[in-house]
């Protein structure tokens, strides 16, 4: 029988909440912390650790079938994917953040103004939305020094607990949208993986009602 190959963020925010999930729903892995691929002992599953920003392209080409992934991550590089769950960790804003000492109230006072984001996709759909110009910067982290160096006059970037926009002088100005893990599945995904996706799923289900 195949084994479900289900991808998980290698090191980040999602990766221990995502392994505790599966232990919750009774799947240990042997996990070898540098080891980028580990099996489960007692259930049809490989778990591979992947960067966060890779995973829609291999639930894209079927190398993977599942992932536990960042609903934001999705928006940004899989818009053309589907999820079947909600997992109720990890939760976050995608918000736009401008210094404190700014004028600006809101996504449309940064008409022709530059925004820096990890996020162009998400950013542009937005901005194109509101009838929108800005000019986007696209940096791959540390996005909150944007606005500190003159790169930019916002920001969008996600937002946890808002420590990193308060210790770089920011103010969230708007929220585009809330984010939370879930588990994405691929287009091509075999029929006898979808079953043991489906079994996956059930005992996912359980435990989230049981953490309510
Ligand atoms: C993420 C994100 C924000 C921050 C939000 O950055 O890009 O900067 O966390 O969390 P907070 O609201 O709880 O402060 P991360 O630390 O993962 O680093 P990176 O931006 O360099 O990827
Ligand atoms: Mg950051």
């Amino acid at each position: 029988m195949s084994n479900l190959r289900i991808a998980v963020q290698k090191s980040g925010r999602l990766n221990e909440d995502s392994m505790n999930i599966l232990k919750d729903i009774g799947i240990s892995i042997d996990n070898g912390k540098d080891q980028l691929k580990a099996s489960a002992r007692n259930f049809p599953v490989e778990v591979f650790y992947l960067r966060n920003g890779d995973i829609p392209q291999y639930l894209r080409d079927g190398v993977v079938d599942a992932a536990i992934i960042g609903e934001n991550v999705l928006i940004e590089k899989g818009n053309d994917l589907d999820f079947i769950e909600r997992l109720g960790f990890s939760k976050c804003k995608v918000s736009i953040a401008v210094p404190k000492e700014s004028n600006a109230n809101s996504l449309k006072d940064l008409d022709g103004k530059r925004i820096a984001t990890s996020y162009p996709e998400t950013v542009r759909k937005y901005l194109k939305e509101y009838n929108i110009e800005a000019q986007l910067h696209i940096i791959n982290g540390s996005v909150e020094i944007a606005p500190n160096i003159g790169l930019a006059d916002g920001i969008c970037d996600i937002v946890s607990s808002g420590s990193t926009l308060f210790k770089n002088g920011l103010k969230e100005i708007e929220v585009l949208l809330k984010s939370e893990a879930v588990l994405a599945v691929s287009p091509l995904i075999s029929d006898q993986r979808k079953a043991i996706l489906e079994k996956i799923q059930f005992r996912i289900q359980s435990v989230l009602k049981g953490r309510d």
